[in-house]
């Protein structure tokens, strides 16, 4: 191998080094967001449904007091825009809301978005198939007007209610199944996973901490299969490389 190949090679594993090691980390992060801390750590206590996460959350135990009102503070966003939700549906919303601020394992489903509040949100999160079912059946026949939660709402009180040709029906007319109910509702946040609870395969929304959290293995799982390997300027700097191998020879 003539010397300047030698170089170049050497230099060429040089940048995929620090490429690959300047990846970003998906696991044991929070968003980046106004209501998460900006790193998980230990909480003392936290509201009852959050509680899973007290050795290591991304919320607050001010916050995850919040979740159980009907309008907190936090998002001023009303479940109950068509009257009161039965008390076991209810308690898959906070279940859901604990998952979303507390949760420090869902760092491979952050996207980046461009809003005001939040700069990052969830797409595709493989929730277990047994969650999703539980949750569309307590909740089939408590009443909604929408089936996208995240939008078209009326703010004009400042918090969310009907928009006026929405009209109040059960939860299984804009949600016929569970599947429709835990991927529409936060506009894909959530995809519904073929795994159940248990298997390492899929994001629970409630565990007994006693033997840990299952969803830091979930999250490794997959932050290692999508491979995100290089950052995602990877073919920028790809480019780069190139030039300054050129450039070097
Ligand atoms: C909890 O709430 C108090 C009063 O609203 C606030 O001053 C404090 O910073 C909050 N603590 C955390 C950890 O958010
Ligand atoms: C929102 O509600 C207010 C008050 O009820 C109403 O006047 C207004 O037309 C509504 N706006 C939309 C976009 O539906
Ligand atoms: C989930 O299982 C169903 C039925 O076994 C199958 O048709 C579908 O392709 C599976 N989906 C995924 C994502 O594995």
């Amino acid at each position: 191998m003539a010397p300047g190949t030698a170089r170049r090679l050497l230099l060429l594993l040089v940048w995929v080094a620090v490429t690959w090691a300047a990846r970003p980390d998906l696991l044991n992060i929070c968003m980046d967001s106004e209501h998460h801390k900006t790193k998980p750590g230990p909480e003392d206590s936290l509201h009852e449904q959050c509680s899973p996460w007290e050795d290591n959350a991304c919320c607050s135990f001010n916050m995850s007091l919040e979740y159980r009102k009907d309008i907190s503070y936090l998002y001023r966003f009303n479940w109950e825009h068509c009257g009161k939700l039965k008390p076991d549906c209810k308690r898959h919303f906070i279940q859901d809301t604990c998952l979303y601020e507390c949760s420090p394992n869902l760092g491979p489903w952050f996207q980046k978005v461009s809003r005001g509040w939040r700069r990052q949100r969830l797409l595709n999160v493989p929730l277990c198939k047994d969650d999703c079912q539980d949750w569309w059946e307590d909740c089939r026949t408590s009443y909604t007007c929408k089936s996208n939660w995240h939008d078209g709402w009326n703010w004009s009180l400042g918090y969310n209610r009907c928009p006026a040709n929405a009209a109040c029906r059960t939860f299984d007319f804009y949600f016929p199944t569970p599947d429709a109910l835990c991927n529409q509702i936060w506009s894909n946040s959530y995809k519904v996973s073929n795994y159940s609870r248990g298997s390492g395969r899929c994001i629970q929304t409630w565990f007994d901490p006693e033997n840990g959290n299952p969803n830091e293995a979930v999250a490794k799982y997959y932050a290692d299969r999508s491979g995100a390997g290089p950052s995602e300027a990877w073919p920028l700097q790809f480019g780069l490389a190139l030039m300054l191998l050129w450039l070097l020879s």
